[in-house]
């Protein structure tokens, strides 16, 4: 387990993944009966902009720090807006040093009646993640693609299933691939967020024709490139599936894209994608 999320924590991929999981959120909280959160995969919580690993990456200048320098459409800052008020409630004044991930976007959103399980398997990071939710979650330090089964269904049937795993070893798009469908057949009306990295488009395809030939219903594709993705190159694109998104996702996204794909372009070739995997 060498992936440490602190030296990639608010680039372009955290962006839209983390603008889409605090829509989610935010779509959940409409109803007053109480939700779970499980995030599989949870990251030390809180990221450090100005630490070490933050410093010697400057990925998050690629990704939050170009959101927070552009003048972007109406359409995008509206989109982003959900994420942006957790970003900032994570800082004490003005300026944005700290950076929250996945579970601490979650435990800012969730209400009393809400629960968080946030699961991380490397030790150190799950002493500081623990340490960074507190008594605002139950941090488990599981397999996450067991706990994928042994936490579903939840009590409350009603929640998010968030899977974002690290990709630092092969056959992970086929772990993703069963975890959607297990997650599935144990919580079918749930909704599930799940991240990969798009770095070989081919192993991109054979992922998403898999998750097709499933049958599963609902299941909403969006993706980002900062440019044109090459073989060898530095990770420049990303994509999520999002199995039973809120109604109104996929139109907003459609709307929030172009001007969040300009805001991060790096270079030609920068674009986006929204579709359905699967419909009704
Ligand atoms: C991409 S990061 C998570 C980022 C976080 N979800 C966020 O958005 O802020 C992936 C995390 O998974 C952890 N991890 C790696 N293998 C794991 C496993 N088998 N089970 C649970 N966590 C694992 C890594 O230590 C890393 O912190």
């Amino acid at each position: 387990m060498n992936y440490r999320h602190a030296f990639h924590a608010a680039n372009f991929a955290d962006v839209l993944k983390h603008a889409v999981l605090a829509r989610i959120l935010a779509h959940l909280r409409q109803k007053e009966a109480g939700f779970r959160v499980i995030d599989t995969h949870a990251g030390i919580g809180l990221y450090d902009l100005a630490g070490d690993e933050a410093g010697r990456t400057g990925e998050w200048r690629g990704g939050l720090g170009r959101v927070l320098d552009a003048a972007l459409p109406a359409a995008t800052s509206d989109f982003l807006a959900p994420w942006l008020a957790e970003v900032r409630a994570a800082n004490a004044g003005p300026e944005i040093a700290l950076y929250p991930g996945s579970p601490l976007i979650a435990a800012q959103m969730l209400r009393p009646q809400d629960t968080l399980v946030a699961n991380e398997l490397h030790p150190e990071d799950h002493a500081t993640l623990a340490a960074v939710l507190g008594k605002d979650a139950k941090v488990m330090s599981l397999d996450g693609w067991t706990a994928v089964k042994s936490l579903l269904p939840p009590p409350e049937r009603r929640g998010l299933l968030l899977i974002d795993p690290p990709f630092e070893q092969p056959g992970e798009f086929d772990r993703l691939a069963r975890a959607l469908t297990d997650a599935h057949r144990r919580f079918a009306t749930g909704i599930q967020l799940l991240w990969y990295p798009l770095k070989d488009p081919q192993a991109v395809e054979s992922f998403i024709d898999r998750v097709e030939a499933t049958g599963i219903p609902r299941i909403l594709r969006l993706e980002h490139w900062t440019r044109r993705v090459t073989p060898d190159g530095p990770l420049v694109a990303a994509g999520m599936l999002v199995v039973n998104p809120p109604w109104t996702l996929a139109d907003d996204a459609k709307a929030a894209l172009p001007g969040l794909t300009e805001a991060l372009a790096t270079g030609p070739g920068a674009g986006w994608r929204v579709g359905w995997v699967a419909g009704e």
